[in-house]
């Protein structure tokens, strides 16, 4: 059996993904310092989006969880925070109108910095440097110089999370976030978009709707709820030396908790039960995730369950499928229902992501709007088959029209990659993109709700049994 878990159990585990800090001194001042400043997030919020997520588990709930693949030090920008978080409270809207129940919006976002790779090392000629892991360890530019790891990139990565954490609760609490002016911004995307007719009636139903809940007297000015909206922050815990720096005992329960976010998950590469990531996410009391890819058997699913949720706590644990379109409907089902079996409560999330990259003719690594769609209905299709609740979306987005992801009702082609790709890791979803896929999953959770029979998406993406 295991050792007793401290912030710094980890430590004597095998560990993957990480890197070699060449100045130990160095990383061990900078660890110093930053488990002396202030909490990104309390306690008592992780427990709340905690109760919110047992909700999602009990099926009256829906999660979304989304934002960038890797934040960077250069797309740090007031405009991005903004534009990001108005694109998940869109989606947010056309979800809850959806699904009937409320959304639990978690950004990737104030900390998704670090990231696992393929290969440690990349060549491009005949030069091989290490592989970049995310602005929090060295730099993208492909020079000896900026690929070395650099401690001192965690208090930058720190400050950066501070502001825009302290931006994003401005805007959730401040009249930002009011449901009408979100609302007015759906019609107007709905105006514009060349698919619009299709959401036309959502949009106008919502239109109805909080017209007679202003008549009833439920304004902005009556009604916080209309005004304000909560939101967390999420992501993966990877880089275990800024985690624990951030790991403090809350005063009220004598827990500890991972003050960097109120969510963190362990990742497809890191998620192995003996190993470092998954001894550090068993020990705090945040919610937390693990994705669970194509591999995953389902015994061993079972075991990560034991350690990881080992008091069956409802909301404790996400499991974050990311199979890819072709496979979601061999490799989840035998998961699910062993989950169920097993009567484990979790939340099931769909991340339609991560199983879909493909290189483009191009040269860029892109995803296929249809095959995101097509990873969605599927694990829909899985749910509906196997009496369980789909709870979540977990997607790779930005509130910026970038072109990375291919296809939509914008029709973004192959071509049009080079135009706006700027991402440091993987390709997202443009705030279209992003928006149109939420009102297709708006559609299929009203259908479930209703209690229709399962119909794939309308625009000919059916679920693959390849
Ligand atoms: C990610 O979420 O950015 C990621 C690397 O995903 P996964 O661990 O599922 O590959
Ligand atoms: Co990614």
């Amino acid at each position: 059996m295991a050792g007793k878990w401290t912030p710094e159990s980890w430590r004597d585990k095998p560990i993957l993904q990480v890197p070699e800090y060449p100045d130990q001194e160095d990383l061990k001042a900078v660890e110093k310092r930053l488990s002396g400043y202030p909490p990104l997030v309390f306690a008592g919020e992780a427990r709340r989006l905690k109760k919110s997520l047992a909700e999602v588990a009990a099926g009256r709930a829906f999660l979304l969880q989304g934002g960038d693949c890797a934040e960077s030090f250069a797309e740090f920008h007031p405009d991005n925070i903004r534009d990001f978080f108005r694109v998940i409270l869109q989606m947010a809207v056309v979800l809850t109108f959806g699904a009937a129940c409320p959304v639990v919006k978690v950004g990737r976002l104030a900390g998704q910095f670090a990231k696992p790779r393929s290969e440690p090392m990349e060549k491009q000629g005949d030069v091989e440097l290490p592989s970049y892991r995310g602005d929090i360890i060295n730099g993208i530019e492909f020079t000896e110089d900026s690929r070395v790891p650099d401690p001192n990139r965690m208090e930058r990565a720190y400050n950066q999370a501070a502001a825009t954490l302290n931006l994003v609760r401005a805007f959730a609490q401040g009249g930002f976030a009011d449901l009408h002016r979100v609302h007015q911004w759906n019609m107007g995307f709905v105006s514009d978009s060349a698919l619009g007719e299709r959401y036309q009636d959502l949009a106008n139903r919502l239109d109805e709707t909080l017209a007679f809940m202003a008549a009833c007297g439920l304004t902005s000015d009556t009604t916080p709820q209309i005004r304000e909206t909560d939101f967390f922050t999420s992501h993966e815990a990877l880089l275990l030396n800024y985690e624990q720096a951030m790991t403090r005992v809350d005063s009220t329960t004598g827990d500890w908790y991972d003050t960097s976010a109120h969510m963190l998950w362990c990742g497809e590469r890191t998620r192995q039960i003996e190993n470092a990531q998954v001894e550090f996410l068993s020990g705090i009391k945040n919610p937390i995730a693990s994705k669970v890819g194509p591999t995953t058997e389902p015994d061993n699913l079972i075991k990560l369950i034991d350690i990881l949720n080992p008091e069956n706590e409802p909301g404790r644990l996400t499991l974050i499928s990311r199979m890819g379109a072709d496979k979601v409907l061999q490799a989840l089902p035998p998961l699910v229902r062993r989950v169920k079996e097993e009567g484990r409560h979790v939340v099931w999330s769909c991340d339609p992501m991560h199983g879909n990259t493909v290189k483009s003719s191009t040269g860029y690594k892109t995803r296929y709007f249809d095959r995101i769609l097509t990873e969605v209905e599927g694990f829909f299709a899985v749910h509906s088959g196997e009496g369980t609740h789909p709870g979540g979306i977990h997607l790779e987005l930005s509130g910026k029209d970038v072109t990375e992801c291919v296809g939509g009702a914008q029709a973004i082609t192959e071509a049009d990659l080079s135009d706006r790709y700027h991402t440091h890791c993987d390709p997202r979803l443009n705030a279209k993109q992003a928006l149109e896929l939420a009102f297709l999953i708006a559609e299929r959770l009203k259908e479930e709700r209703i209690g229709g029979k399962l119909n794939g998406f309308a625009n000919g993406a059916t679920a693959a049994a390849e």
